[in-house]
């Protein structure tokens, strides 16, 4: 089956299935084009939380699609690829969470959203890294466990008046390692009128020299206010597709041209199409694990005012 094929066999199934696409800015440019929405990982998990499709097939990595089904028990969640991980969400097993607890007892725990639904249920409140600082400084705790993402902590920490405390000790992710402060350093002499756009999950030495932190969304609606004619991008490729659709007379230099999350690029157009014609993979999470997540969650999204 050929490309155009491909996309109306998508959009009949879709129909067929009463489905809603979502995607993140990631994703391959041919998936972003045919997603009813492709946003952040704040803004997929309120569209998740609001949706009334039938089925949800997220084009994401694992946590995007199980928060999804935490909050949505009694819809299909489908991801087209069930090999799309993230690997630093999988640096804080939910046993740790509770070790980092037992030493910690009157802190509270704020996870990322990058964490197995597990460990989300195991925390007080969940975080993207769109609001981590709101959410933290939202703690009823002078001491705060966070994780598992290092560079996120040392951001968040700058922006809040707590004492963030990283869990794990290290956690990261492979790809926003790759950026380097001297390389970009460089890139902006020979491109001195450009504005710098980084991702929090860069070291704190990028985001010195970024312009602008934020998440892959609050990046997108910079670039798309923003008076600059040119940007260096300091996050996965993929945003890339999106901010240039947006700005097509507005140049757009990655940071580092292989800064590339193969997990969210498992997912294409003919594995979302199968994913539809055959409703797989399934994602479920177990009811336990749903109900205590569910609160953490909710507590971002502003569902729900207490912790518990
Ligand atoms: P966003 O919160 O910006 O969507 O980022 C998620 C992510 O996985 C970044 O690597
Ligand atoms: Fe995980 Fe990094 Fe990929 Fe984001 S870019 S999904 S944090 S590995």
């Amino acid at each position: 089956m050929g490309y155009e094929k491909y996309v109306a066999e998508i959009i009949r199934l879709k129909e067929k299935r009463k489905a809603v696409l979502l995607a993140h800015n990631y994703q391959r440019p041919e998936i972003q084009d045919i997603a009813d929405f492709v946003g952040d990982s704040l803004e997929l998990s309120l569209c998740a939380a609001q949706t009334e499709a039938e089925t949800i097939v997220f084009c994401g990595v694992d946590f995007m699609a199980e928060t999804a089904a935490i909050l949505n028990p009694d819809k299909r969640v489908l991801i087209p690829d069930k090999n799309a991980v993230c690997p630093m969400a999988a640096m804080l097993p939910g046993e740790l969470v509770d070790l980092y607890r037992e030493r910690h007892p009157d802190a509270r725990v704020v996870l990322y959203i990058n964490t197995l639904a597990e460990a989300k249920a195991r925390c007080d409140a969940v975080c993207t890294s769109a609001n981590s600082a709101e959410i933290i400084s939202r703690m009823d705790s002078e001491t705060v466990l966070f994780g598992p993402d290092w560079n996120l902590t040392q951001y968040a920490k700058s922006h809040t008046n707590k004492t963030v405390l990283p869990i794990p000790k290290f956690g990261f992710c492979p790809v926003h390692m790759l950026f380097d402060a001297e390389a970009i350093s460089q890139l902006k002499v020979s491109h001195p009128a450009a504005e710098v756009l980084a991702h929090p999950e860069c070291s704190p030495e990028v985001c010195a020299v970024a312009d602008f932190v934020g998440s892959t969304s609050k990046m997108f609606r910079r670039a798309a206010v923003s008076k600059a004619k040119e940007f260096i991008v300091a996050t996965e490729v993929g945003l890339l597709h999106r901010l240039r659709r947006e700005r097509p007379n507005v140049v757009f230099i990655p940071a580092y041209n292989e800064a590339v999350c193969a997990h969210m690029k498992l997912h294409t157009l003919e594995k979302l199409y199968l994913s539809l014609r055959d409703m797989r993979f399934e994602v479920k999470v177990p009811p336990k694990i749903t109900a205590s997540a569910r609160d953490a969650v909710d507590f971002m999204l502003g569902t729900r005012e207490t912790l518990s």
